[in-house]
């Protein structure tokens, strides 16, 4: 009976049909997804912070209702995403506690500061630029659940990237001074946006296994370089520089050749030591412990509407 059940799954993801919770699945696949899907759940929650920290001091209120809009989405998509891992039989409460005591990732990239207010505009160009590149393939993930989420969250994000662009398109129209800090901006999240897509593919200790089950669509270093190929002709029609003396295109290969972002950077902000990583992670344990008396609440009020149903 294990071997049929097995060539049945087999035989679903070679035919790039979906994989539904109430199906038979290896371990180990289940296993990859709660993986990926509660990192991916962690990275939108986490992500809130970096940017949440301007909503109170967005310049304009047209800037401060888009914002607002903005960090309320990164929201939702964690809770899809938390939603989607739950019907792998894991519950948000123990990915959370998972994600506080260290025992899941989120991404590196939201371990770096927010200093400047092109700041807000620089995440919406290349993070949420670099996340529509991993996420757009995997709208097409094995998994139903995850690659239903991914289509909502996608053209989210899209929204995301745009509202970035016009934000810095502006204030390339503005001052020096305005130029010169988005220039600053950019110079500081290139890298760290490159790092987004993962180590390169030799060092990708779960890509392999994660591509034959159809889990991941491409491998990291594809990904990352189409986000440059896509990221070139935006920064010069922004009118910015990329910091990487090593960037040109490549006519043979038909892309852009770039430099090697800092891996022992990576390896750090993903061990912990990264230059906002015990801020984050205390932000989100302060944030889940003052929110104990509504979970309470809600469970309170749970209770009593079943029992009142029953009656
Ligand atoms: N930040 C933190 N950890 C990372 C990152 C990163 N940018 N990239 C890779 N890692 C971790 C992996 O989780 C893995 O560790 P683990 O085995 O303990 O889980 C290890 O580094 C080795 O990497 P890979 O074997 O390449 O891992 P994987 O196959 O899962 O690929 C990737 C990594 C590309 C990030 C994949 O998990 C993915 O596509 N995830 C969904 C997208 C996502 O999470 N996006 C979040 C940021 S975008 C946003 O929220 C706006």
């Amino acid at each position: 009976a294990a071997e049929r059940l097995l060539a049945a799954f087999d035989a679903t993801i070679a035919r790039h049909d979906r994989i539904e919770p109430r199906d038979w699945m290896p371990d180990a696949y289940r296993k990859t997804l709660v993986r990926q899907i509660a990192q991916h759940a962690h990275s939108e929650i986490i992500g809130m912070q970096p940017e949440g920290e301007w909503i109170g001091r967005a310049p304009s209120l047209r800037r401060k209702a888009i914002l607002l809009a903005k960090v309320q989405d990164e929201a939702g998509h964690g809770l899809y995403l938390y939603s989607a891992c739950e019907t792998l039989g894991v519950s948000r409460t123990e990915l959370t506690e998972l994600l506080l005591a260290g025992r899941q990732k989120y991404s590196s990239i939201f371990n770096y500061p927010t200093p400047s207010y092109a700041d807000v505009g620089t995440i919406g160009w290349l993070v949420d630029g670099a996340a529509i590149c991993n996420q757009v393939p995997l709208c097409r993930t094995s998994y139903g659940p995850y690659g239903r989420a991914m289509i909502r969250i996608c053209k989210e994000e899209s929204f995301h990237q745009r509202q970035g662009y016009e934000l810095l398109m502006t204030m390339m129209r503005g001052t020096d001074a305005q130029r010169a800090m988005v220039q600053e901006s950019v110079d500081r999240f290139w890298w760290p946006a490159l790092m987004m897509f993962g180590p390169p593919d030799a060092e990708s200790t779960n890509s392999e296994r994660s591509m034959a089950w159809g889990v991941k669509r491409n491998s990291n270093d594809e990904l990352r370089q189409k986000f440059v190929d896509m990221s070139v002709p935006q920064a010069k029609a922004l009118g910015v520089t990329l910091p990487d003396p090593e960037l040109r295109w490549n006519d043979e290969r038909g892309h852009h050749d770039f430099g090697s972002p800092d891996w022992d950077e990576f390896a750090a902000v993903v061990r912990g030591d990264g230059p906002c990583n015990a801020q984050r992670i205390s932000h989100r344990r302060t944030a889940h412990e003052d929110g104990a008396w509504v979970r309470e609440a809600a469970t309170a009020f749970a209770d009593r509407s079943a029992k009142a149903g029953a009656r």
